[in-house]
């Protein structure tokens, strides 16, 4: 099943698709990961994508586009993907019907934007393997520690509050429009995602099995 997970920053489709990655034994392709990786290992598309990033813009389309058709190419895709932070325009969604990918399921994570700066105020992540936690909701098992790789925990920058509010401009404005193409296509499904993180996992494993 190719699955696209929609919502705002912090809306939670980091933390739902891992789960689900998991339940439906497909991979989870995170374009705000790849482009993290990219920046950290200083590849050329890192370098270009840094400044859009940090100010909280959205990295221009042909660059993430491009990560795509070469991420959805690999083998591992062929049983199915979740996409998290792709399509992210009007555009971007166009570029992926053209390549003759067939979506099943959209699920629109809906939480307000007030919940949402509260949750990125307390999110923190590990700076060596990239694995997320909150101050508040997700506690790791010692302070500032990684329970995974035991890496120090680290606010991303673009977690700012400033930074916060310019991307949620930017969802409401480029982002948000794609819930009424993907329901024109009627492969939509919304979903309350401000309930703990398994009422969320079970709401949108409904709405994928429905
Ligand atoms: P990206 O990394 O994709 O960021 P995002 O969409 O803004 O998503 P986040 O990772 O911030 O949030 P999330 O929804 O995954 O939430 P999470 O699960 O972590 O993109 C970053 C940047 O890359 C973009 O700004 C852009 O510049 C560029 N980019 C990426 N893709 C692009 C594209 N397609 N086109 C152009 N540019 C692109 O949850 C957030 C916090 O809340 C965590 O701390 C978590 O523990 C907590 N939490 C989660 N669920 C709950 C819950 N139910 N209750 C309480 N707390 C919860």
């Amino acid at each position: 099943m190719n699955i696209i997970l929609l919502g705002a920053p912090g809306a939670g489709k980091g933390t739902q698709a891992e789960v689900i990655s998991d339940r439906l034994s497909i991979p989870t392709i995170s374009t705000g990961n790849i482009i993290r990786e990219a920046l950290k290992t200083g590849t050329e598309m890192g370098l270009k994508a840094k400044s859009y990033m940090e100010a909280g813009q959205l990295v221009p389309d042909e660059v993430v586009i491009g990560i795509i058709k070469e991420r959805l190419a690999k083998d591992d895709c062929q049983n199915g993907f979740i996409l998290d932070g792709f399509p992210r325009t009007i555009p971007q969604a166009e570029a992926l019907d053209n390549m003759g990918i067939v979506i099943d399921k959209v699920i629109d994570i809906e939480v307000t934007d007030e919940a949402i700066i509260k949750r990125m105020s307390g999110r923190r992540v590990c700076e060596k393997c990239g694995a997320s936690y909150h101050m508040e909701y997700k506690r790791p098992q010692e302070d500032g520690v990684c329970d995974k790789c035991a890496g120090t925990l680290v606010q991303r920058k673009d977690d700012h509050p400033d930074t916060v509010k310019a991307r949620l401009e930017v969802y409401h404005k480029e982002t948000e429009p794609l819930k009424g193409y993907y329901e024109k296509q009627g492969k939509l499904s919304v979903i309350q995602g401000q309930d703990t993180v398994e009422q969320t996992t079970a709401h949108i494993l409904k709405a994928v099995e429905a």
